[in-house]
């Protein structure tokens, strides 16, 4: 019995989906823990692609229980497409449950975070103009609806007239934008409600019973570390916490009920959205990754941006997520390319850096410091074992598990379940802790 936590070592789209994928086979219970259909998942079985945002990847096993926490908001109305849409594929929505204390992601949400992105003008953030933030918001100045107050018709009427006098105040004079009908958002909210009905429950009482019944937790976080409200790059990031850390406050656990972190990170790095990111490339180079490595958002269709292996952000998300392990995604992207640098420092003002600086003015003056190291030339998409891949892209592993200090227990090589190495049971295997005492990382996964 293991409660393992992944999350993105990066800046979100590391391959969460893939991974949690894998090991929701031997979980009993999949929790998504904050975040809401910001969020793309994309995940392959056979040749059905599937496309999640807020349902967790656990729901393709049909005897896995798949939790929606209280850290998460829920725009009903994308949800449910989204429960259609699995469920047209022959996918059972009966073990998906809802937290009743998740916050509701309502069209003065969307509104808003569609009319501030314009009004902010160049210091856009670059959002997905899903609502995310101003759900968030109304969470934390506490106005919000939850989705036990969506369930009780009486009450939810009454709230939602006094939100929405409110809110139009907002949208008319702040943002020159139709005022919203309460009558008519309400009409719409409670069909939400009775289809969504059967699935709320206390998911945190849910969780509690499970671990104390020795189930397997999987609790799976969306977007990345890089993207935390309180830990990324402030602020360009998104509204909710990430890092493992959240899980916690994101599914109503204790500390004590986790006992392993795994951080998933790409071979290279990607970022969407505005706010600076150190390693971009500009040139052909950057081009080719993003062709090869279909970099495209699953949410938004956006073109990530794409850049070198950055070691600061990911030495950064070791320390910050306290990982165990890393699981690298997309190492056969980096197939065609004759050499590949690795950002071992930042230069800040003429200094040396290996920490992440806090304010969002340094981190956009430092310059990488690269490691140049030879490519492979040859496909690696066809190797299920370490001993399978040439030299130079173990030599590539090698290297960033000691840039990392984390082991790497498992490599993806292409999209589909069995394109993967597993280098190391990432759930039973030594923790990293007890691996920095007496044997470099990458031996351990040799
Ligand atoms: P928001 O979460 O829509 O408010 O967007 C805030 C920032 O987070 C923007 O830069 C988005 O592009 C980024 N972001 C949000 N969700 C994801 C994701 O799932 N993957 C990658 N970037 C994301
Ligand atoms: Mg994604």
């Amino acid at each position: 019995m293991a409660n393992v936590i992944v999350i993105g070592a990066q800046w979100g789209d590391e391959g969460k989906g893939k991974i949690t994928d894998l090991l929701s086979k031997s979980a009993d219970v999949v929790v998504r823990y904050q975040g809401g259909v910001n969020a793309g998942h994309t995940v392959v079985v056979e040749d059905q692609t599937f496309k999640l945002h807020l349902i967790p990847s656990g729901i393709l096993y049909p005897n896995t229980q798949c939790i929606i926490g209280n850290g998460t908001v829920i725009d009903p109305r994308e949800l449910i497409a989204e429960l259609d849409k699995v469920e047209a594929l022959g996918v059972s929505s009966d073990n998906l449950f809802i937290s009743q204390t998740a916050h509701v992601t309502m069209p003065y949400h969307r509104m808003i975070d569609q009319a501030a992105e314009e009004q902010r003008g160049s210091k856009k953030i670059g959002t997905t103009k899903r609502g995310i933030g101003p759900t968030y918001a109304d969470k934390s100045e506490r106005t919000g609806i939850r989705m036990i107050d969506l369930m009780d018709t009486d009450a939810f009427a009454e709230q939602l007239k006094w939100t929405i006098d409110n809110k139009n105040i907002v949208l008319e004079k702040l943002y020159g934008l139709e005022p919203l009908n309460a009558d008519d958002v309400f009409e719409e909210y409670q069909g939400y409600a009775d289809r969504l009905r059967s699935h709320i429950t206390d998911s945190s009482l849910q969780i509690y019973n499970a671990a104390l019944q020795k189930k397997n937790i999987l609790f799976e976080g969306a977007q990345g570390t890089l993207l935390d409200l309180d830990h990324g790059t402030y602020p360009y990031v998104t509204s909710s916490n990430p890092v493992a850390g959240g899980a916690c406050i994101g599914s109503g656990v204790g500390p004590t009920t986790i006992d392993r972190v795994i951080g998933v990170a790409k071979a290279y790095t990607t970022r969407v959205g505005e706010g600076p990111f150190p390693t971009e490339l500009h040139d052909d180079v950057g081009s080719l990754i993003c062709e090869v490595g279909a970099e495209f958002g699953t949410t938004t269709g956006r073109r990530r941006r794409c850049g070198w292996f950055d070691g600061v952000v990911a030495r950064y998300a070791v320390r910050i997520n306290g990982l165990d392990c890393l699981a690298v995604t997309k190492l056969d992207v980096l197939d065609g390319l004759d050499e590949i640098k690795v950002c071992v420092a930042y230069e800040l003002d003429g200094d040396r850096c290996t920490d992440l600086p806090s304010s969002a003015a340094q981190f956009a003056r430092c310059k990488p410091i690269y490691e140049t190291l030879p490519g492979w030339k040859q496909s690696t998409e066809h190797c299920r074992e370490l001993k399978d891949l040439p030299e130079a892209a173990l030599n590539y592993l090698e290297f960033l598990a000691k840039l990392t200090e984390a082991p790497i227990a498992i490599v993806s090589l292409g999209a589909s379940r069995d394109q993967t190495i597993i280098v190391e049971d990432p759930i039973h295997g030594p923790k990293r802790a007890l691996l920095k005492e007496n044997t470099s990382a990458f031996k351990v996964m040799a």
